[in-house]
């Protein structure tokens, strides 16, 4: 191998292991495993149901735990299947596997700041006690805080009484 040759290796080595140190810490890269994939699931409104049916945005309410002024949320099919006539959640409702209810949070100004979810799905390594995955992401996909945490910054404000299997809306909107 001539010296050159070795020179070369070296470089490019080098230069990968910056660039491979330096990709994790980027806030903004599209999330991995569950986050991915309840991204991908709940980004767009597409077979979704709004709270009483209605994609106003609604102002936050006091209870709120969320710094935006503004949101909205909606339901999959799955956990629409325990909303009311008027679009409420039933009370005493358990959501079955596989709900996934996404709350859109909104800056003052309109533009969309934060999808919440909450995801059914007991058998994820990453759902807490009672079967729900927490997500929490920037409006770019960028992971705000990790399913893995399994809601510890979340489960506490979302079980005060009132609740309906951790869900606030009734309490919030009613
Ligand atoms: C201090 C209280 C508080 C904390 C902490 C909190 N939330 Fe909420 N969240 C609320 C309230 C109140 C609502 C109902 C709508 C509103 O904001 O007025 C809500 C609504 C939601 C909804 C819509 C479903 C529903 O009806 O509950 C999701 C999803 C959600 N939050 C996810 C999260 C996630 C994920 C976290 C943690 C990263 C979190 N929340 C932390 C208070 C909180």
């Amino acid at each position: 191998m001539t010296i050159f040759k070795s020179f070369k290796l070296i470089t490019s080595a080098a230069l990968f292991l910056i660039v491979a140190i330096q990709l994790p810490s980027c806030k903004n890269d599209p999330p991995d495993g569950i986050d991915s994939q309840m991204y991908e699931m709940g980004r767009s409104e597409s077979g979704f149901i709004w709270y009483k049916n209605s994609s106003a945005q609604l102002n936050s309410s006091g209870l709120t735990g969320h710094s935006e002024p503004k949101q909205r949320t909606r339901y999959n099919m799955t956990a629409a299947s325990v909303l009311t006539s008027e679009y409420k959640i039933m009370e005493g409702a358990v959501f079955p596997n596989g709900s996934l209810i996404v709350k859109e949070l909104y800056k003052s100004n309109g533009n969309l700041s934060t999808l919440a979810m909450l995801y059914k799905k007991p058998d994820a390594p990453e759902a807490d006690a009672d079967g729900w995955v927490w997500g929490y992401f920037n409006e770019k996909g960028g992971v705000r805080a990790s399913a893995s945490e399994k809601g510890s910054q979340c489960r506490s404000c979302h079980s005060q009484t009132g609740a309906i299997d951790f869900n606030l809306m009734n309490l919030a909107h009613p």
